[in-house]
């Protein structure tokens, strides 16, 4: 079997994120194909996926997922209809990850209702860096499908190389960024300090970072798989301002954030934000087309 022939037939994109989900095809040389959406006065959608394909890949991210999450089901639905046999959900970022628990009675789990529900309509689930805290493994997240996390370290490791920052320290603002941290601050050969967060609410936060005067008139990039309320950030910000940093800049995978939350991460004192594009979001700045490729190609 050829390379070529072990790849999708076809990626099929929702209009939200067209222009990454093109690029994505570019690079593995498989068609494009938009899917339709119509949305009725009374808040219903049709949705549209044509011409059919047997394995298919559908790109969608997940951020503000509620509505998205019916309307994906509905495109894996018409393209089984329509005959495909193996279907692969391209999430680059994926919802519901930090919920992996009943944290108070009667809380769902959203973690392992969601997952199973996608585990269920694909499968194939591929997305970028999913929150797992308490999970040892994506493969548990989506019963019945093959799951794939790829790591968007090595493109945050090279934007900090192109950036030049050669004295930069890393900061990862809680134990959950350390892996990410740690793998970045590994490939760009930069130091690292990782902060204890306690949080007080969706918009509160405490941290604390043992070691922090390492920091004293060096420029530190706070690195983060998710900035959501911007909370975590502007904690952070603030603490590595009072310490005596030279300048801090941000470094994220997954960009939720509102423009009156990047006004305040400004603020607090973040230069600016690099994302990549899991999210399509004004802070974008590392495409991971490459990246996600990678991914697919490894394991077709
Ligand atoms: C979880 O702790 C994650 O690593 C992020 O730090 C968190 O999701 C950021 O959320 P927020 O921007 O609302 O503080």
């Amino acid at each position: 079997m050829t390379r070529r022939s072990r790849l999708p037939d076809a990626i099929y994109g929702f209009p939200e994120s067209e222009s990454q989900s093109r690029r994505l095809a570019l690079e593995l040389g498989v068609p494009h194909r938009a899917i339709g959406v119509h949305r009725f006065p009374d808040g219903e959608t049709r949705i549209t996926v044509a011409p059919p394909a047997e394995n298919a890949i559908v790109y969608r991210s997940l951020d503000r997922p509620n509505e998205k999450l019916v309307e994906l089901l509905l495109a894996a639905s018409a393209l089984r209809d329509q005959g495909a046999r193996r279907l692969t959900l391209l999430a680059p970022y994926m919802a519901y990850m930090r919920q992996d628990a009943a944290f108070q009675d009667g809380e769902a789990v959203s973690q392992r209702a969601i997952g199973a529900w996608l585990g269920r309509a694909f499968d194939r689930v591929v997305t970028v860096n999913p929150h797992l805290h308490r999970t040892p493994s994506i493969a548990e997240i989506f019963p019945g499908a093959e799951a794939i996390a790829a790591d968007a370290a090595p493109a945050l490791a090279a934007h900090i190389a192109a950036l030049g920052l050669a004295d930069a320290v890393l900061v990862g603002p809680d134990e959950e960024s350390a892996a990410l941290v740690h793998a970045v601050g590994a490939l760009a050969k930069r130091p690292l300090l990782i902060g204890r967060k306690v949080r007080q609410g969706d918009r509160g936060v405490d941290i604390e970072i043992d070691g922090i005067a390492r920091i004293v008139n060096a420029p530190v990039v706070i690195v983060d798989d998710i900035v959501s309320s911007g909370a975590t950030f502007m904690t952070c910000a603030r603490l590595l301002k009072r310490a005596g940093a030279a300048r801090i800049l941000g470094l994220v995978v997954h960009a939720l954030y509102s423009p009156e939350s990047a006004q305040g991460m400004q603020n607090a004192g973040v230069e600016t934000i690099a994302s990549t594009d899991t999210v399509p979001h004004p802070s974008n700045a590392i495409p991971l087309a490459l990246t996600l490729a990678g991914a697919l190609r490894r394991r077709p």
